[in-house]
């Protein structure tokens, strides 16, 4: 498999910078991946790379999702998903403290990789740690023929195409539409239904569009990102699903805005950090339509009741009331696939409040593209 793009031909273009190109270009790269991998007719997934057959995808007991930083939180979205899906034990670590705590590999665990550039050490020596005792790993890998990728028995590429901003985005969108084609295809060969599975297939070819839909609105958001970039200190706070999207979005503002933003889930709020809600300290709260909607209002009365400034990212039919609140909304898809439409606002947000400090966005103060040495 192999990336269409010539990353020597690659420019930021028109564009101010690559992170917005990168942004951009989602509802394409977007398609990249879920190209000639999805089957409608029997409601899943093919992933030949991965190189396992039913047999080997049914004897899968447990999901180890490794991966660094954003990568990681992604891994979290995936997890939640092949739980969710496939109904197996399925959770994500942070590669970079894998090895140190001489970890118990399982030889009926399939030990996923995740990683854009494929050359981040942390992540490359789990998967050799892994690989030494004696585990099936796979990656999910952008780069073609990196250290990583090589290094695995098998794996899905992203087709992103090259990513030149340290802050990640249009690869992290497809990392979790990897993880989409995973979970599907490991729910399949077990108890998730053909209806479920056509579902999903829908909602993933619906995607897309929808991506496009959500950058399309993007003048709205500008205001809302200098307010929130005046901020010393910001929350980002969601549940469940909810909850790796909120530290995804508070990465990728703390990366190029330089400003403190804090992930919470929504429920722990009350359990401290509601002492630091205050008018100087915004909170970005996801509340997606779905079982968890009211008690998501409710935490959000309890930040309005202490004058914390609120900008929800919701979806239409999300009724807020009297809570007085910066509105965003994202079209729906299946709840499962949620998680992408609420991060691309966030990507958004960091961007504009970037840019409005004067930042430089592609390249921020102190990170690497990729960290490759210990
Ligand atoms: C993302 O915006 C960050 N720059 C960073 O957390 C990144 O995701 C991490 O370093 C992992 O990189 P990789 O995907 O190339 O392995």
């Amino acid at each position: 498999e192999v990336v269409d793009i010539d990353a020597s031909a690659y420019d930021a273009g028109e564009h101010e910078s690559y992170m917005r190109k990168e942004i951009l270009e989602q509802p394409t790269t977007a398609q990249a991946v879920l190209r000639g991998r999805l089957d409608e007719r029997f409601g899943t997934a093919h992933l030949g790379g991965l190189d396992m057959d039913a047999r080997d995808l049914r004897a899968v007991r447990r999901v180890k999702i490794l991966g660094c930083g954003s990568a990681y939180y992604v891994g979290q979205m995936g997890a939640a998903l092949i739980e969710e899906l496939a109904r197996i034990p399925a959770d994500a670590e942070a590669a970079s403290e894998f090895r140190y705590r001489d970890p118990v590999i399982e030889p009926d665990t399939l030990y996923v990789a995740v990683s854009q550039s494929g050359e981040t050490i942390d992540t490359l020596l789990a998967v050799q740690e892994i690989r030494r005792k004696g585990g099936r790993c796979v990656g999910l890998v952008n780069v073609v023929g990196s250290a990583i990728a090589r290094e695995c028995d098998g794996g899905i590429y992203l087709h992103a195409g090259p990513e030149v901003a340290v802050a990640s985005t249009k690869a992290l969108t497809n990392m979790f539409l990897g993880f989409a084609l995973l979970a599907l295809q490991l729910g399949r060969v077990r108890d998730l239904s053909i209806a479920d599975g056509k579902r999903l297939v829908a909602g993933l070819e619906r995607l897309p569009g929808q991506i496009e839909e959500v950058l399309a609105a993007e003048a709205d958001l500008v205001d809302v990102a200098k307010e929130l970039a005046e901020a010393r200190s910001l929350f980002f706070i969601g549940r469940v699903r909810g909850f790796p999207v909120a530290r995804e979005g508070a990465q990728k503002f703390k990366e190029i805005s330089y400003r403190h933003a804090e992930a919470y889930q929504t429920s722990e709020l009350k359990h401290g950090p509601l002492a630091l809600i205050d008018p100087e300290v915004p909170t970005v709260a996801l509340v997606p339509s779905d079982e968890l909607t009211e008690r998501n209002i409710g935490a959000l009365h309890e930040i309005d009741a202490r004058q914390g400034p609120l900008v929800v990212i919701t979806h239409e039919d999300v009724d807020l009331g009297e809570i007085g609140a910066r509105r965003i909304v994202v079209p729906r898809n299946e709840p499962e696939l949620d998680p992408i439409l609420l991060t691309i606002p966030l990507q958004l947000l960091a961007y504009h409040a970037a840019q409005h400090l004067g930042h430089d966005i592609d390249k921020p103060r102190n990170l690497a593209k990729s960290v490759t040495v210990e």
